[in-house]
Order: structure tokens, then sequence, then C-alpha cells
């Protein structure tokens, strides 16, 4: 499932996240890919152990929490720490996979089910940049406001077109979440918005409740908690 989820961050947000970024002392991307994504990656990160990687990515993650269109999407079970990155001068990131599992601190593991990029430019700061996210429905390009989020699945191949002017500034990470399965989660986010609408008009209350029971009993069924 591909969302958009608008408005993460506000634009106060933003500006102080990026006030930071602008100054901060930014390594080689490679850092943290194997030998198939360093041969197509060219951008740079936070590196890991970067205090302010720490700081500013529990901003994020506090975002995440306020924000009740992205957990009824994703269905977090864990969140990997948010990572930190910027394209400029040409920077790109060749079609890819994210790896599967993921270290977390204290020997845990994630498993990537969701990919997340939040944008942190404008679009009009930089040229090129548009994230392509290829599936069974073809491809898909996505540049979005400063502050949105979008969420796709990690299981679907993607890019990072050449930054040919300005920088482009994003938060990134992944999310391991209740519901491994993306067609399995796509039904449940699909009969959660609709109950949702139900809610808010005239419909039978009896039938609304029996609905909402269908929802979470098919949670209990499908999910890995
Ligand atoms: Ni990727």
């Amino acid at each position: 499932m591909l969302l958009h989820v608008p408005q993460v961050l506000s634009s106060d947000d933003v500006a102080q996240l990026r006030q930071r970024l602008d100054a901060a002392d930014w390594a080689d991307g490679r850092e943290t890919v194997g030998v198939q994504g360093a041969r197509v990656k060219h951008n740079q990160q936070l590196p890991d152990a970067s205090p302010l990687k720490a700081e500013l990515g529990s901003i994020v993650l506090a975002a995440l929490q306020r924000h009740p269109l992205f957990f009824a999407a994703a269905l977090p079970l864990k969140i990997l720490p948010p990572r930190f990155n910027r394209y400029t001068g040409g920077g790109t990131y060749g079609f890819h996979v994210d790896g599967a599992v993921m270290n977390l601190a204290h020997g845990e593991q994630l498993r990537s089910d969701i990919s997340c990029t939040l944008f942190l430019s404008a679009p009009e700061e930089y040229d090129g940049g548009e994230l392509v996210i290829s599936d069974t429905y073809g491809e898909h390009e996505v540049k979005l406001p400063a502050g949105d989020l979008i969420v796709y699945p990690s299981s679907s191949l993607h890019q990072v077109t050449p930054v040919t002017c300005g920088a482009r500034v994003a938060s990134f990470f992944w999310v391991q979440s209740m519901i491994r399965d993306d067609a399995q989660r796509r039904l449940l986010w699909e009969m959660d918005t609709s109950i949702e609408r139900l809610r808010q008009t005239s419909a039978d209350p009896g039938a609304v409740l029996q609905l909402t029971g269908v929802y979470h009993n098919l949670l209990r069924r499908w999910s890995e908690v």
C-alpha cells in the first residue's frame, strides 16, 4: 500500500529540524548498506552514532505517535529509530530493495514491512530527487511537501532520481507492522476508514458496532503481537 500521510510535522517543526540538519556533519550514505546497495547509493547521511540523529529522530517519533492516520495505516509493532539523509550535486540512489532484517539496540531485530520517507525539503527547493516506487501497478513518482510522509511496502523496488539542483533532505525509517502481509493490512485500513466514515453519518449503530467487532477480530486473528 502506497499512502501519503500529510502534515506529520508542522512547518515550525520542519524549520527547527532543517536548521539543525543544514549545519550538521554529514557522512557518506554507503555506511549503512550492503555491497548491492553501495553500488547505486550516492548520498549523505547523519552517522548512526550521531547524538543529533538520536535527538531529531525522537522528534520524528513523537510526531508519528500523534498522527492517527499513520497508526491506522501502518499498525506499527516496531519502528527503526529514524535516520536522515541528504541528496545534493547529482546525488542519487538507484533501484534497490531495502534490507529485510535490521538491527535495533540490545540485539533486537526488526523485519522491514513498511518503508517510510518524511520529506524535509519543499519540492521547490530542489530539482530531481523524485522517489520512484515500482510495484505491480507500475511506477509511482513521489515528491511531497516538507513535513509530509510517504509509506510504501519494503518489498517494492524503488529509487531516488538524481538531485540536479538544490538539496533534498529527508528522514527515513522502517516499520515492522503487527500485520506482516501488505494485502491484509490494506483490507484492515480500508475497513477502518469506512467504519470511521459510517460513524460520522446516521448509520445504524448496531451495524457499525458489528463491523467494528469484525475489524478487531480480524486484527486479533492476523496480528503478530
Ligand atoms: Ni530504499
